[in-house]
């Protein structure tokens, strides 16, 4: 029974590190709905409004999106944004910033 429990506990430590270095920001550019209206590859956003976010500055974007998720960066554009940010915690959300990094503007 201790052995079995041990084993567990094991899978679970394991499960939370695989998952944990799992994040690939490409993958959830996609799913998490950021390619609708960044556009592919962070360059074409939806509206001439939307900030285009390819090249961008990760710890920069990292921010931004952290303080639209929070509310401290509130203007005429960011409701769209905020509407869309509880899809993403915040390791999600490092992981998007460098991604977007990555990307050529
Ligand atoms: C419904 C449309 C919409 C979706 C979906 C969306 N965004 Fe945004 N995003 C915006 C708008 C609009 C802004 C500008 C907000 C503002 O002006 O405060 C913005 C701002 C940003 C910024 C800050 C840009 C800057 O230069 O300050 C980043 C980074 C960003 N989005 C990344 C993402 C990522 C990553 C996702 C997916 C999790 C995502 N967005 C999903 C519309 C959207």
């Amino acid at each position: 029974m201790k052995s079995t429990l041990f084993l567990a506990a094991a899978a679970l430590a394991l499960a939370g590190t695989v998952q944990a270095q799992a994040l690939d920001g490409a993958k959830l550019y996609t799913e998490k709905t950021c390619v609708a209206c960044h556009g592919k590859d962070g360059t074409k956003p939806l509206t001439p409004e939307y900030p285009k976010v390819a090249g961008q500055n990760a710890k920069y974007a990292e921010r931004q999106m952290l303080d639209i998720k929070s509310g401290a960066r509130a203007n005429g554009n960011t409701a769209a944004m905020k509407g869309v940010m509880h899809l993403v915690s915040d390791a999600e959300i490092k992981a998007l910033a460098e991604y977007l990094s990555k990307l050529k503007p």
